[in-house]
């Protein structure tokens, strides 16, 4: 029997490019008018209680309609990145053919979770891509990587396969018994400037915050190796069972680098996994010469966290992590029984050995693609110089601040400048609630946006620049909106 397809199901080819037309004219008007526009603006409280109470949509509008609604009520009030006054957190703004190849991938749509389709070989391409550059092995049977939605996710991926190897070690299978056999207490290692999302990691993963042992940092705000090869001593001669060492290249407070290299010799000593979260700053690091030595360090590493959504300009999510080892990986996560998995099938309907044997996810989007078209479109050296500009816009920011007596430099790493309000005469006790006005004001006066952050235990302004639209103006201009707005709340 041929049923007629549903009306709202039947769209034109030439309706269907209609409709990407009109979407692609509020694209490069959206992306073009970013700069003229407020930096941040609220969601107005009306607005804000339309989206709280307006009802389920019984019946349906047409598509044309709809993109309308969302040009009036959604459009309008954008979180800032893309501004190129925005320098809050780790948020870039999308390269433009990242925002088309979002729509590419949803055309095609495929479940990356495996088979012998286009998106797992691109995938699998921008994985090698990234081993390459971070000197890990790449390919059967060495190393592997999977695309997840961020840093986060990619440092939980790591954590699992590190405890599944240091737990076996200790003589359990902790996929089939938990921790609950273990009978002894496992640990992870992050610096005091490592991200939360490590904390997170080891509570999901029944290790418990507790357990976490907090690594303090020097006065460059960098993990100091001596201090973690104690804290391994010390559990090792506990019973404990360490699991894992997270190094940071590229923290987010600060942009500092931890000293991988002597890191990564306090981990071969005691056979501890080595994880580096350069969610942030592995971009840099991979591509300038300034950053070789710890390149060369980073390929020590037993696993690598990288974010192509934050330094490297791919609409979110797009997080990346590689491993070392694919057969810890898969024992890790595979649910196929290890006597019966294969290799793959290059040439038939299977592909090569699926993507969910060495993650969570079983259905997973497209995400290389928009990764896949930027590493094309850039090349290694376009990325080069966008990252190179960024820090030097961060340099000039800096310059701006060491220049201004009311301000006071206090950290500056990779794009990443710290800093703070500190008025001659104004009491020392007083600053940190100076610079939360400060930073309010700023915030909300939609020329700038910084965000808000402690460095050595003082509330401080910190401004994050990945973003190759920002320019030296929209630095000298960022410090003069942090001295207006300190002449204001004085
Ligand atoms: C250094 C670092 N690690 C991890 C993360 C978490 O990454 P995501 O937000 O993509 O999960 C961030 C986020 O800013 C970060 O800067």
């Amino acid at each position: 029997m041929s049923a007629p397809l549903p009306p709202s199901w039947r769209w034109r080819e030439d309706e269907v490019r209609a409709l990407g037309e009109r979407v692609a004219a509020i694209v490069a008007a959206h992306l073009a008018g970013l700069p003229s526009d407020p930096v941040f603006r609220p969601v107005p409280p009306a607005a804000a209680s339309a989206f709280a109470t307006a009802p389920l949509p019984l019946d349906g509008a047409p598509a044309g309609d709809v993109l309308a609604r969302f040009v009036a009520d959604v459009l309008p009030y954008p979180f800032g990145n893309g501004h190129p006054r925005f320098h809050a957190w780790v948020n870039s703004p999308p390269h433009a053919l990242g925002v088309f190849a979002e729509a590419l991938a949803a055309a095609m749509n495929p479940s990356v979770a495996g088979g012998n389709h286009a998106a797992v070989h691109v995938e699998r391409q921008v994985v090698r891509w990234f081993a390459d550059l971070a000197g890990f092995p790449s390919g059967s049977p060495g190393g592997t990587g999977l695309l997840v939605s961020g840093g986060s996710m990619a440092t939980l991926t790591a954590f699992t396969v590190a405890r599944h190897r240091a737990t076996r070690a200790a003589g359990i299978d902790v996929r089939a018994d938990g921790l609950q056999g273990l009978g002894r207490r496992c640990t992870l290692y992050v610096g005091a400037e490592g991200h939360g999302s490590a904390h997170k990691a080891a509570e999901l993963l029944g290790i418990g915050s507790s357990n976490v042992r907090v690594i303090p940092s020097d006065a460059a705000h960098r993990m100091r190796p001596g201090l973690l090869r104690s804290a391994l001593d010390r559990d090792v001669a506990d019973g404990c069972v360490p699991l894992a060492v997270m190094a940071t290249a590229g923290t987010v407070n600060t942009g500092a680098i931890d000293p991988l290299d002597e890191i990564a010799d306090v981990c071969a000593a005691h056979g501890v996994w080595l994880h580096v979260d350069g969610s942030y700053g592995g971009p840099a690091v991979l591509l300038l010469d300034r950053y070789r030595r710890t390149r060369a360090a980073l390929a020590r590493a037993d696993s690598i966290a990288m974010d192509p959504h934050k330094w490297l300009y791919a609409p979110v999510d797009a997080g990346l992590v590689l491993l070392r080892d694919a057969t810890a990986a898969r024992d890790a996560f595979s649910l196929v029984p290890a006597y019966l998995r294969t290799d793959g099938d290059p040439s038939g309907v299977g592909g090569p050995v699926w993507f969910s044997e060495f993650g969570f996810d079983q259905t997973r989007p497209f995400r290389a693609l928009k990764v896949w078209m930027l590493l094309q479109h850039l090349g290694v050296t376009g990325y080069r110089d966008l990252i190179a500009h960024d820090i030097a816009v961060a340099d000039r920011l800096a310059a701006g601040i060491e220049a201004a007596a009311d301000l006071r430099l206090l950290a500056r790493g990779l794009s990443v400048v710290c800093f703070r309000a500190a008025p001659p005469g104004c009491p020392a006790d007083a600053l940190d609630e100076l610079n939360r006005r400060v930073l309010t004001d700023v915030q909300l006066g939609g020329r700038a946006f910084l965000a808000g952050t402690t460095v050595d235990g003082v509330f401080a302004l910190r401004a994050c620049v990945v973003n190759p639209g920002s320019g030296g103006a929209d630095a000298d201009a960022v410090v003069a909106e942090v001295l207006a707005a300190l002449s204001r709340q004085r």
